[in-house]
């Protein structure tokens, strides 16, 4: 019978679990899971007989891809998929998809929760700021800047954007300035949200440089990734300018350190959970098991990564 595994250190909601159970099940299929494991072993043990395996921030590397002999498709229940390795997946004739657009109104949401701790200083009692009216910079105009962009105008703030894979015209569309890099991001404005993905050219961009250049009160708020940031230019940063926040739903390594120097103006929540709500495991989870379904009944690729 045909396996489906499902492997996620970081499970989803049980209400996602059930969906993801019955468009599975409806198909004929078994349904495996392995959550919240703890040792790489145990990924590699339940990959050996499954033919597709839906992930979230799992890692899909060369070994486990060698343990798993009998798969064809893997699904990142998400956008980003830095975790999987894409080059050693088509060499094993493994197609690999992500669900874009299905949990970007959870990272979205989390921005503003963010945010709204960091204007108002942590919660600490004293007087902070408004978000309204204040200069917001995205960076990158997918579909979790987009949901961004839509709940910053309900605060009233004043929305920049900029995105090197997405026309001007487009952007300016929904009613957001459209700047012509990410260097005149950061100098137009007081908040920036990132929400590049991490790649060769992405890795370590976001410096010291590009952040000293913000206006006053400047703040940062990372639910990309971790590695997008030059974390020594992030400690610059914090150090030499005290007016400077940055706030991230990742932890770079140097977590401990800023989070005991700084700890009015760095925050990172204990584990990622920008994604972590019941519709956005529900839309990511089931959209990956009907994808899955679709691929192996009717060779749909349409949400193919590794061409
Ligand atoms: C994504 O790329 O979709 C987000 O970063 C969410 O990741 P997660 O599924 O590990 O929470």
């Amino acid at each position: 019978m045909t396996k489906v595994l499902v492997a996620t250190d970081k499970p989803f909601a049980a209400i996602a679990v059930k969906g993801i159970r019955e468009v599975v099940e409806g198909a004929g299929y078994e349904l495996a899971l392995l959550e919240k494991y703890t040792d790489k072993a145990q990924l590699l043990d339940a990959v050996k007989d499954a033919n597709a395996v839906i992930i979230r921030s799992d890692i899909i590397d060369a070994p486990v891809l060698d343990a798993a002999k009998e798969l064809k498709i893997v699904v990142r229940a998400g956008a980003g998929y830095d975790n999987v390795d894409l080059a050693a997946a088509t060499a094993h004739n493994v197609c690999v998809m992500n669900t874009p657009g299905q949990n970007s109104n959870a990272v979205a949401e989390l921005v503003f929760g963010m945010l709204v701790y960091a204007v108002r200083n942590f919660y600490n009692g004293t007087s902070g700021t408004e978000l309204m009216g204040k200069k917001l910079g995205i960076l990158a105009y997918g579909n979790v800047g987009r949901n961004v962009a839509r709940i910053a105008k309900g605060f009233g703030m004043d929305v920049y954007a900029y995105d090197a894979f997405c026309p001007a015209e487009v952007i300016e569309k929904d009613g957001v300035k459209a700047v012509a890099s990410t260097a005149d991001l950061f100098k137009a404005c007081q908040i920036v949200s990132l929400h590049i993905p991490a790649t060769a050219e992405t890795k370590g961009s976001i410096n010291f440089e590009l952040m000293n250049s913000m206006p006053k009160g400047a703040i940062v708020v990372n639910t990309a990734r971790k590695e997008v940031i030059d974390e020594a230019g992030l400690a610059k940063m914090l150090e030499e300018r005290p007016d400077f926040k940055y706030i991230t739903d990742i932890k770079p390594a140097i977590d401990a350190d800023l989070a005991a120097k700084y700890p009015d103006r760095y925050f990172g929540t204990p584990k990622k959970m920008g994604a972590q709500t019941a519709e956005a495991n529900i839309n990511a989870g089931i959209a990956a098991a009907k994808q899955i379904v679709d691929f192996l009944q009717n060779g749909n690729e349409k949400f193919r990564v590794n061409k």
